[in-house]
């Protein structure tokens, strides 16, 4: 089995994160070589970042690094505001520190036109930044509500469900080399 964290970016209540990660989700249930914590920003209420040098990063910084420390890879769904990423999962990312190393990181991201991959692109400096290999394909949504109906369900599944697909083979591929690469040798940074 392999653990991945799947971070939920967005933080506005009754946005389309909720929308979005439950599809996602749907995915990820159908492999049985994944376990799934679900880390969602929104229910997080991680403190603007502590002094690093006093070592006491706080309760939720830690319990957050926790979490990253104990997966194998991850899965960030991310809107773009304002041609980025929310600010809540830079806040996020900053929070934790070497548990990131040596992973691999795949995206599902959506928007307006954009469909959120700006956002995406960013993502990929700062996870680079700390050691994590961003996976080449993406699954992605412009004009989200156009996309899915309203229970919630996408509504041309094919498409979207093939691209998670083919995202998660990449992260399981990763994942799963990384993982024995990290216990057969210690990283280099
Ligand atoms: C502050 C803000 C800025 C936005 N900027 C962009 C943008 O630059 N590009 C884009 O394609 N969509 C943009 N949007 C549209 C959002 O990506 C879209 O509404 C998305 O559903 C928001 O995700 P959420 O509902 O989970 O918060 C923006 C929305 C907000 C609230």
């Amino acid at each position: 089995m392999l653990d991945v964290a799947v971070i939920i970016a967005s933080t506005r209540e009754g946005g389309f994160g909720t929308t979005v990660g439950q599809w996602f989700l749907e995915q990820t249930a159908r492999r049985a070589d994944l376990n799934v914590d679900v880390i969602a920003l929104g229910r997080t209420a991680l403190p603007p970042l502590q002094p690093a040098r006093s070592g006491d990063t706080g309760d939720e910084a830690r319990a957050l690094a926790a979490r990253v420390g104990a997966a194998d890879g991850f899965v960030v769904i991310t809107p773009e505001y304002n041609h980025g990423y929310p600010a809540a999962l830079k806040l996020a990312i900053d929070s934790v520190r070497h548990e990131w190393a040596a992973k691999p990181v795949g995206f599902v991201s959506y928007g307006g036109r954009s469909g959120g991959l700006r956002a995406v692109e960013q993502l990929r400096l700062v996870f680079a930044e700390l050691h994590v290999v961003s996976l080449r394909d993406t699954v992605s949504f412009h004009q989200t509500d156009a996309h899915f109906d309203a229970a919630g369900r996408p509504v041309e599944p094919d498409g979207v469900n093939g691209a998670a697909k083919v995202m998660l083979d990449q992260l399981t591929w990763w994942a799963t080399t990384l993982r024995e690469g990290r216990a057969a040798r210690p990283y280099v940074r």
